[in-house]
């Protein structure tokens, strides 16, 4: 059974994706090249604490930063630490905001000053997955139609979908039912009720899809050291479409 929510949970939901989308956006004005990863996990501590709300990465299941901030080859859940960003590099920034009981989720990758043809196609990709994903998708969509969605896209343009980290579905916990896979088969899966929110977040690479998590438990890179990116949302299932609330 997918959980749905009630008008009134919506409600509630809204004002902690209203601060995660606001964060990102205020991400995006601020980073830099000579910044560090810490540096940007300062400002969206800030920014979430600023906003009266908790940022829910922090300490869950002992993840040590409010946001993953993960530069070119490292694909999602890189710790902020020293690392500087750099002219040229594409930072993946996730961050979640728990308020009124409920959490919000989003991410956006961010070039840095002028970067290559292949990673500013690779972002404008990713970007497009999640729309291509959100294609159509209303109540009684089956939830594979989404990475089928988003795998087709990706795949037509010369990249290839993670499979190891999928979306999900969110509310009073940061994660809930379902697991939503960035790849699948078309009309395959249970059919997404209306209410339902989810998180749609393709993480697409450059080159292979496959990933390798460092010793620190957290940070996942490609094998082949080529860049990858990730764009994500918090949703609403309804009757005749969907409603982004991190947008
Ligand atoms: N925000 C991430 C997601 O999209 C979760 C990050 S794991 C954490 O699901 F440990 F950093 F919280
Ligand atoms: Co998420």
């Amino acid at each position: 059974m997918i959980p749905v929510k009630t008008e009134e949970e919506i409600e509630l939901l809204r004002e902690p994706c209203r601060i995660v989308k606001e964060c990102l956006a205020f991400v995006g004005e601020h980073i830099r090249a000579g910044m560090t990863t810490k540096e940007v996990d300062d400002l969206v501590y800030r920014f979430i604490k600023a906003e009266g709300a908790e940022p829910s990465c922090l300490g869950y299941y002992g993840y040590p930063a409010s946001a993953c901030v993960s530069v070119n080859e490292v694909v999602v859940h890189g710790i902020p630490d020293g690392r500087v960003i750099c002219e040229g590099d594409i930072v993946s920034v996730d961050l979640c905001a728990y308020k009124n009981g409920f959490h919000g989720d989003g991410a956006r990758t961010f070039c840095i000053g002028e970067v290559s043809e292949e990673k500013k196609k690779l972002v404008r990709v990713t970007e497009e997955c999640f729309f291509k994903g959100i294609e159509g998708l209303k109540a009684g969509t089956p939830l594979y139609d989404i990475g089928y969605r988003v795998q087709k896209h990706a795949e037509s343009n010369g990249f290839s979908v993670i499979r190891a980290y999928t979306g999900h579905g969110i509310g009073r916990e940061m994660h809930e039912d379902p697991a939503v896979l960035n790849y699948g088969r078309k009309g395959t899966g249970v059919r997404l009720p209306a209410n339902a929110v989810i998180c749609i977040e393709p993480m697409i690479a450059a080159g292979n899809w496959r990933v390798q998590v460092q010793d620190d438990g957290w940070t996942a890179v490609t094998t082949d050291g080529k860049p990858a990116a990730h764009y994500e949302n918090t949703v609403v299932i309804r009757e005749n479409g969907v409603e982004i609330l991190t947008l």
